[in-house]
């Protein structure tokens, strides 16, 4: 819902009313497991993590409404604060047989669970090498969200970026701040992730869409006075991206291009966006006390 829009997160779509400020200004921390990554392909990990914040991976309902895998999984978590009628009982559950999302999968009960942290064992095995976890992947594309039939490149980066997801250390904070600088780093691993994909069309279309869902993020907290030439420029980013020819040059054109030049002036920039804790309390602040 975009609260008299001040702030049209897409975000608060799935959020439980008042906790907009703990999902949208801090995330939990990513504590991946270190010798997982040490043992996988680099950009396999990087398409798979652009994937997984990806809701151009999902098809229906839940791509309509710009669900990721994140947006309950947050960084690979859970989300006690997800709350979606259709689909939770208690904000934090969710039931993911429900024919909001497929048909294919309805079953006749609404049973919503806990979303579980990816970083716990739980029922799908992530051993390494094991077809269990692309396979239960791949069900959940396309049985649960009516996504498109991934690739198995796309499987495969989904599930190391599964595996990779590791338990913070006790006493670790549980979150940390939401900047810019954290959807600048998901575009650099979805061109990353792209440009790596040549032999596979889908996972490089699917992470040159990963990458410009990003740019809308970033668009979304740039809705402020004074900074619509940046967004422009980032509309303008994000359709030459979609314009691109094949190969892997024009994608690292693309991503040099950015970095030297759009990125630094966002940067510079950032404390007047809603990526800002004090203009996002007072954007907050403001719709929170009209009626809903
Ligand atoms: C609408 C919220 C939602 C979305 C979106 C979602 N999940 Fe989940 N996920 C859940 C819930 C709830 C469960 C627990 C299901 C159960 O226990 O029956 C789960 C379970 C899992 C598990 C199994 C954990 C175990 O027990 O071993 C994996 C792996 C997983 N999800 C990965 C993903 C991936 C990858 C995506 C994106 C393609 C995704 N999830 C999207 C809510 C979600």
């Amino acid at each position: 819902m975009a609260r008299d829009g001040l702030f049209a997160s897409r975000t608060l779509q799935w959020t439980a009313p008042g906790a907009e400020w703990a999902v949208l200004a801090e995330a939990p921390h990513a504590c991946p497991r270190t010798d997982v990554v040490a043992a996988t392909d680099p950009a396999m990990l990087a398409a798979g993590e652009a994937l997984f914040n990806s809701p151009a991976l999902l098809g229906g309902q839940a791509a309509k409404a710009e669900l990721s895998c994140a947006a309950c999984h947050r960084t690979g978590r859970g989300n006690p604060h997800f709350l979606m009628p259709q689909l939770s009982g208690a904000p934090g559950t969710a039931d993911v047989t429900n024919s909001f999302f497929s048909p294919a999968r309805a079953n006749a009960h609404f049973d919503p669970v806990p979303i579980p942290d990816l970083a716990m064992p739980g029922k799908v095995s992530r051993a390494p090498g094991d077809p269990a976890l692309p396979r239960f992947v791949r069900t959940l594309v396309v049985e649960e969200f009516s996504g498109a039939e991934p690739s198995s490149a796309m499987l495969d980066a989904l599930s190391a970026y599964v595996r990779s997801i590791g338990p913070c250390p006790a006493g670790a904070a549980a979150g940390e701040p939401r900047r810019l600088a954290d959807q600048l780093r998901l575009i650099e691993l979805a061109i990353a992730g792209a440009a790596a994909a040549e032999a596979d069309p889908l996972l490089r279309r699917q992470s040159i869409a990963a990458a410009r869902h990003q740019l809308g993020l970033i668009d979304e907290r740039y809705a402020r006075p004074g900074l619509s030439g940046l967004r422009r420029q980032l509309l303008a980013a994000s359709l030459d991206l979609a314009r691109l020819e094949d190969g892997a040059d024009a994608l690292r054109k693309w991503h040099a291009r950015f970095a030297a030049g759009l990125a630094p002036r966002l940067e510079r920039r950032e404390r007047l966006s809603l990526y800002d804790s004090a203009v996002l309390r007072r954007a907050l602040a403001a719709p929170a006390k009209a009626p809903d």
